[in-house]
């Protein structure tokens, strides 16, 4: 498959040289390419809408507060495609992280963002270093997404990176799976095991 990640941070590098060495075709959209964390990725990179424009599926692995703008910006390059969305609404005060979204999720606010875009929420439950070939598993994986087709595209791919998806409904549904999140993260603050199984079901 021709892959598109969106964002280089720890998780966008960890499943671009994953799915790399998997055999896909995959380009790492970044806002930052002379960052010194690229060199030597052994993955081509482009700007985001570069590696929009490559993708068959598309891997959404920016900044949450980011994430609804770069995605409504790169509807024309996205439009049709299935984007996995690994993002969460995570803010952080004095106690810890909470979600900002407030009622709502940022899977809801990514899809209304560019309706056009086939958005599969998606791995944000889980820790980066577990997203590809956890050890053990596979476990499920529970997605959440509008588009059935959508879904059943994303599960394929999904199950090639070591996972059994399970879908659990419509975009809605990421309310739920980003409070796993912070759940995840309540559990590695708590047990400092930050790459164990945590909330993985
Ligand atoms: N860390 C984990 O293990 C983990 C696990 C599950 C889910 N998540 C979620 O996955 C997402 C990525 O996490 P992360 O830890 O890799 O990185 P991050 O620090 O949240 O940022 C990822 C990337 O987002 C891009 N970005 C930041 N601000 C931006 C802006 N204003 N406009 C456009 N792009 C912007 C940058 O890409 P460039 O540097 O390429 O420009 C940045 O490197 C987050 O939403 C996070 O909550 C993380």
């Amino acid at each position: 498959m021709k892959l598109g990640v969106l964002g280089s941070g720890e998780v966008g590098r960890r499943l671009a040289q994953g799915f790399a060495a998997k055999g896909h075709e995959v380009v790492l959209g970044t806002g930052s390419p002379d960052k010194p964390e690229l060199v030597g990725l052994g993955v081509p990179t482009g700007s985001f809408e570069d590696a929009a424009f490559h993708a068959d599926i598309a891997i959404l692995a920016a900044n949450g507060e980011a994430a609804p703008e770069l995605v409504a910006s790169l509807e024309g390059q996205l439009a049709g495609k299935v984007l996995l969305d690994v993002t969460n609404p995570f803010s952080h005060d004095e106690t810890g992280p909470y979600l900002w979204t407030r009622g709502t999720s940022l899977g809801e606010l990514i899809q209304r963002a560019a309706p056009s875009v086939r958005v599969v929420k998606a791995f944000n439950t889980v820790g980066n270093p577990l997203m590809i070939d956890p050890p053990g598993g596979p476990y499920r994986m529970l997605i959440a997404g509008d588009d059935t087709s959508a879904k059943s595209d994303a599960s394929a791919f999904i199950e090639a990176a070591g996972w059994t998806p399970v879908d659990i409904g419509s975009i809605r549904e990421s309310i739920g799976l980003e409070g796993m999140a912070l759940a995840w993260v309540a559990y590695g603050r708590a047990s400092g095991d930050w790459n164990g199984v945590g909330t993985i079901v």
